[in-house]
């Protein structure tokens, strides 16, 4: 809260409402007056939302990669407060076995955020070619045994539980792990297989990439962007395009007149991630793999690196 600056007058943005955490703080330190969105692309948890604050916040079910025309909808043109995202499951969702998150409770295999999208887990495990398979639980789950489990779930299809597809995996792994592989570094062994169906299954990469493009552009001068993470896959993407975002000319530098026109969107408020001390960790477990990075929207007139050339040559600004 602090590093989204939150103020009350302005336009703030929860992209990932959730189980209203964050929102209800928000609405807490803007004293109920500014506009107050919150957006989550799970039916449940807006309903759940609509109910406990009523009309004090505008509530959208919907894909966070459509803020744009969200807001337009709202008829809201710039956010001048902040935007927040804070990424993932939240623990409504894991705790809800009939939602197909969790390989501790069992449930039916489908990890949809929006139950109204076509494709779940199920459907992915039980259809994909091997190959194919493999590679989504190695780009996605970073999972060094992706062929082996692959291969393993191929063999034991159809597969329509969690529950299943968790003994499944651990059979795999511990297999695999009495000669090369040492055990997982503490993980449960199904976690890296689950993550990569959660992150195909949502697209969750491809609605956050065109999530913090979009949010940066609608952002006014002075205006912040928080983004919590808790896979490096995502806190990469983050780290990234904030990078681009805050990128000065990138002409050659020997080129004596800049002709990129690239000016820095952002500047980069948190050099590093703030990551939860030992005390928050033992307060919420969960928390312990989290990143939170902050950027602010800077004004656009600024000289460029060139301003060193002569008067007659000096780009205007
Ligand atoms: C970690 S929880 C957020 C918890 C919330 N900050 C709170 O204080 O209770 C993440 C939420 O983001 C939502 N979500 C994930 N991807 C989304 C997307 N692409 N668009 C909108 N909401 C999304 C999930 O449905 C989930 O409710």
């Amino acid at each position: 809260m602090q590093l989204l600056a939150v103020r009350s007058g302005l336009v703030w943005v929860d992209a990932t409402a959730g189980g209203g955490g964050h929102l209800t703080e928000i609405l807490r330190r803007t004293n109920n007056s500014g506009t107050v969105i919150g957006i989550d692309r799970d039916p449940t948890a807006i309903g759940a939302l609509k109910a406990k604050l009523g009309q004090t916040a505008k509530l959208v079910q919907a894909n966070y990669s459509q803020i744009e025309s969200i807001l337009e909808g709202l008829g809201i043109e710039k956010v001048d407060g902040g935007i927040i995202a804070d990424l993932g499951m939240s623990s409504m969702q894991i705790e809800e076995a009939v939602r197909g998150f969790s390989f501790l409770n069992d449930g039916p295999l489908d990890m949809r955020m929006d139950p109204t999208t076509k494709i779940t887990a199920a459907e992915l495990v039980n259809t994909l070619p091997e190959r194919q398979l493999a590679d989504i639980i190695y780009q996605y789950g970073e999972e060094r045994l992706s062929r082996q489990i692959a291969s393993a779930i191929v063999e034991s299809r159809p597969i329509s539980s969690t529950a299943h597809l968790s003994s499944i995996i651990s059979q795999c792994v511990r297999r695999r792990s009495r000669s090369s592989y040492s055990l997982h570094d503490r993980l449960h062994p199904a976690t890296r297989t689950f993550q990569a169906l959660r992150i195909a299954v949502n697209d969750e990469l491809g609605s956050l990439e065109k999530f913090l493009l979009s949010a940066i552009k609608i952002l006014s001068t002075g205006g912040r962007i928080v983004v919590i993470t808790f896979h490096s896959l995502e806190d990469r993407l983050v780290k990234q395009i904030f990078r681009q975002a805050a990128q000065d000319c990138i002409c050659p530098p020997r080129q004596p007149v800049c002709t990129c026109l690239k000016r820095p969107e952002l500047l980069i408020i948190t050099k590093k991630p703030v990551t939860p001390d030992d005390i928050e960790v033992l307060a919420n477990p969960r928390s312990r793999s989290a990143k939170l990075r902050c950027g602010e929207k800077v004004a656009q007139e600024y000289i460029c690196r060139q301003s060193y050339l002569p008067s007659t040559i000096k780009p205007k600004s």
